[in-house]
């Protein structure tokens, strides 16, 4: 029975979390604010629920609708109703228990009246669930769980891959992290969770993958250092950046350190930390101390990179990585709320930051210098065709090839999100290696 009542609950949360969502907020706001600080198991059944609710939310949402005799203009009513759905098609708590507890819950969220309502939504759903699944297979926003413009974007930019893009989207994440080589090695690590009965394994160069997923805070090593939570894609940024000891590196968009922090593990470099936004830089200095990397020749700054005059001493950087600001778009099983709250307009104005940043970085390498632009986007607008445009307008810059680890699934630079399990279970990053002759 408590669990029934904690179910309810969560549901509710769940519901006006996802709506604030679609009133424009970010989920880690929305939650915060629809009263999910709680911790424990409450804590982590919310956050299921809207983080699955949203990543399947075009699909929930046409079904909901399509169970509803006139629209519901109650937006967390409706977001309940979504949430509901979500459970009983991706969750594995019994349908009696799914059903009972939204009915409950739709008389706080909405009014007494609305348990009705609900109960016959949802009991229709049980009845008509093959029919009502059919007709959203007809329509791309349901079928994708994206948003029309995405879709078509996606499927334009990549005729071939677009479907599975998607689709990996979706995708519950794996609990990736990376481990700090400075501080031990992945068999240590492993060996060490083992011993603490937390279920793991490698993935990738220096990854280890925890499933199921536990708290990171809880994991053995997380305080001393030994590990960064970080998507096996983007551990491959620090490497490609080539770094060797006693160079000069510029981390250009820094925050929250999680690249910086590679690059110095990878070697003995002095780095520039550089981000626009102080709030973020925190996070920077707070990963460098628990990695232990918070080294003399380490600097955080805040700043412009379009600005360079503003905080640049004149030395010129051995190695720039310019890891834009951007969409977001290939990391969207991480972040489902991107994915609604983004506006088609974004992607133009953030390929004018785009360019402005690259344009602006340009000068601060030497001569044999390397620079890695980085985004985690799988659209063709803020990757190659910035890079493109860039190469056009810059006599003095060659793109070069890259290569990647075997099994990581790549078209070009752009990392192809990938759920496969077992495999290199991978976001979507893009990466091109600029190199000044
Ligand atoms: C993709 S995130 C960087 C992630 C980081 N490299 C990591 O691996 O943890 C992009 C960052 O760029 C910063 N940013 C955006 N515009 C910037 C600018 N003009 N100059 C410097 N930083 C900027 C944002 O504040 C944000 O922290």
């Amino acid at each position: 029975m408590a669990e029934g009542v904690g179910l309810s609950a969560s549901q509710r949360v769940a519901a006006l979390a996802v709506a604030r969502v679609h009133a424009g907020a970010p989920l880690p706001a929305a939650l915060a604010q629809s009263g999910a600080d709680a911790s424990g198991p409450a804590r982590a059944l919310v956050h299921e629920l809207a983080y699955g609710t949203l990543r399947h939310w075009g699909a929930l949402d046409f079904v909901a609708r399509a169970l509803a005799a006139k629209p519901l203009t109650d937006a967390p009513l409706h977001a309940l109703v979504c949430v509901a759905l979500y459970q009983l098609e991706h969750a594995r708590t019994p349908p009696f228990a799914v059903v009972d507890q939204a009915v409950n819950a739709a008389a706080e969220v909405a009014r007494p009246a609305a348990r009705a309502l609900v109960n016959a939504m949802l009991r229709r759903f049980l009845r008509e669930r093959d029919a009502l699944l059919e007709r959203a297979q007809r329509d791309p926003v349901a079928r994708h769980s994206h948003p029309r413009w995405w879709v078509a974007r996606v499927l334009a930019d990549w005729p071939a891959e677009g479907p599975s893009i998607l689709a990996a989207g979706n995708a519950r994440p794996p609990q990736s992290l990376r481990v700090n080589c400075r501080a031990t090695t992945r068999e240590a690590l492993l060996a060490r969770f083992a011993a603490a009965g937390v279920a793991a394994r490698a993935e990738g160069t220096c990854g280890v993958v925890v499933d199921p997923p536990r708290p990171v805070a809880e994991l053995p090593g997380y305080a001393e250092g030994e590990f960064s939570v970080q998507d096996l894609g983007a551990q491959l940024a620090a490497p490609l950046l080539r770094v060797a000891d006693g160079m000069r590196v510029l981390d250009a968009c820094a925050a929250p350190g999680g690249k910086a922090t590679h690059v110095l593990e990878l070697a003995d470099v002095a780095l520039v930390a550089l981000d626009s936004d102080a709030a973020r830089l925190p996070r920077v200095r707070e990963n460098l101390a628990r990695l232990r990397l918070d080294r003399a020749n380490v600097r955080v700054l805040h700043g412009d990179a379009e600005q360079a005059a503003q905080w640049w001493d004149g030395e010129p950087f051995d190695r720039i990585l310019a890891d834009v600001p951007c969409t977001a778009s290939g990391i969207v099983r991480r972040h489902p709320d991107a994915k609604w709250l983004r506006r088609p307009g974004d992607v133009a104005s953030l390929a004018r930051r785009q360019r402005a940043i690259l344009a602006a970085l340009w000068p601060l390498l030497r001569p044999g210098g390397e620079l890695l632009y980085v985004t985690c986007s799988v659209f063709r607008e803020e990757n190659d065709a910035r890079v493109a445009e860039f190469l056009a307008s810059h006599a003095d810059a060659l793109r070069e090839p890259l290569t990647f680890p075997a099994g990581v699934a790549h078209s070009g630079g752009q990392l192809l999100p990938s759920a496969e399990a077992g495999g290199h279970n991978q976001d979507g990053f893009f990466f091109a290696r600029l190199r000044k002759p």
